[in-house]
């Protein structure tokens, strides 16, 4: 069934604003941040306007809806990604602040512990991987002397496995990469890599930023350890984000922040932790981003998480046949459809891709430019920066037309003034 896209974008108020010279918004930058549509707006002032009140502390009514309001949205997170428990999901403030938790903790757990390591252990990501699934990775190589080692990108910006039992054997701890790159688009076939991770007795951790909010992801039928990803991308509010963790090795993990309402007992000298998942939620936590991100969880659950891939999976194949029949694009990611989103980074022969960028928004197309924050990524294809388009369930056939008809009239605006 196809999405009927004219009445989702009714449902997202700012996609009706008018940008430069009066033009309707296209908005192609949901790989950056999602739209919101007017339930989770609400959801987070009903928040404030009806029940803001701190979770797990008041002795009374309203204190006792927020907290229900709070761990109500970690059920419907928990049941959204299929973990085995509602504690297994951590609420963090960005998928940033979830992977430094955990590489922070890795970092901090006690010597011989599952979760521990040491020099002459190794680590390894990808070179797709945004800076959030890469430093953290890099500091926590350097503070406990481990080694990084890296997947490669092929040449149309997949991941190169041809070294696989080379980059993953036995000194290897974690492997952490990306499910869908923010660049390429492309989405990494997992089965290989964890069965060969799993083969090793890694941990694995997998940045889902770019695919949480796109297709289908169910943690146990993927059998990982780790899953981070944040609201702002899956329709829902900023400053708030997921770390989901097999709970046994959450119980390994010491807490990463420390302070009120994750400890059992506090004596002047020492305190005792509280369980997952309190124990990795010092403070009093963004609980009206709570109640805007299960109210996105619903949203997306109504529209059907298959029928936004499939429908996704349409705009891509449209995108890419447009986008590669035009002169001079250069299109950084898969030139086919299999395993890869809506995402479309190019560069322009002679434009730089700030002023594509720039030109773009001149009539009405809000893309993002840059090196979206995979500058090593950047550097493999010899390139300071691309344009992207990155199309979500509110984007139609007729936007890619639209996007296209702007990449046309940039090139021809530019090749005029001999620029
Ligand atoms: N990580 C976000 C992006 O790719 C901000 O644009």
């Amino acid at each position: 069934m196809s999405l009927d896209v004219a009445k989702i974008k009714r449902d997202f108020p700012l996609l009706s604003r008018k940008v430069r010279h009066d033009l309707p918004l296209l908005y192609l930058d949901s790989g950056a941040t999602s739209q919101k549509p007017i339930k989770v707006i609400e959801a987070e002032s009903d928040f404030y306007r009806f029940h803001n009140s701190a979770v797990h502390r008041g002795a009374h009514l309203i204190a006792e809806e927020a907290t229900d309001i709070y761990e109500g949205a970690r059920a419907k997170i928990a049941h959204f990604i299929g973990a085995e428990s509602v504690d297994e999901v951590i609420f963090t403030k960005s998928a940033t602040e979830s992977i430094n938790l955990l590489a922070y903790s890795l970092g901090q757990a006690r010597p011989n512990s599952p979760v521990s390591l040491k020099p002459g252990d190794s680590i390894v990501v990808s070179e797709l991987e945004h800076h959030a699934n890469l430093i953290p990775w890099q500091e926590l190589a350097k503070r406990t002397g481990a080694s990084l080692r890296w997947f490669p990108a092929t040449e149309d910006g997949r991941l190169d496995l041809r070294e696989i039992e080379q980059i993953i054997d036995s000194s290897t701890k974690i492997v952490a990469l990306t499910h869908q790159s923010n660049v390429t688009g492309a989405i990494t076939p997992l089965s290989s890599l964890l069965d060969r991770a799993k083969a090793v007795g890694a941990i694995t951790v997998i940045d889902a930023c770019q695919s949480v909010p796109h297709f289908p992801v169910d943690v146990q039928k993927l059998g990982i350890d780790f899953l981070a990803f944040s609201g702002h991308k899956m329709v829902g509010p900023t400053g708030i984000g997921l770390l989901w963790g097999r709970k046994s090795l959450l119980e390994e993990l010491p807490p990463f922040l420390f302070g009120g309402s994750m400890v059992t007992s506090v004596s002047m000298s020492d305190a005792t932790f509280a369980p997952v998942p309190r124990k990795f939620e010092a403070g009093v936590p963004n609980m009206a981003g709570a109640a805007g991100l299960g109210a996105a969880v619903d949203y997306l659950q109504s529209i059907g998480m298959d029928a936004i891939h499939n429908h996704e999976l349409s705009l891509t194949e449209y995108a890419l046949a447009k986008l590669q029949e035009i002169e001079g694009l250069t299109l950084i990611g898969p030139g086919e459809s299999s395993d890869r989103g809506a995402v479309f980074s190019f560069t322009l022969d002679g434009i730089h891709p700030h002023d594509v960028g720039q030109a773009l928004d001149d009539r009405g197309i809000a893309v993002r430019t840059g090196h979206h924050c995979a500058w090593p990524l950047m550097k493999k294809f010899g390139i300071t920066g691309t344009t992207r388009a990155t199309f979500y369930l509110y984007n139609s056939l007729e936007d890619v037309d639209r996007l296209v008809e702007g990449i046309d009239e940039t090139q021809r605006f530019f090749t005029s003034r001999g620029l």
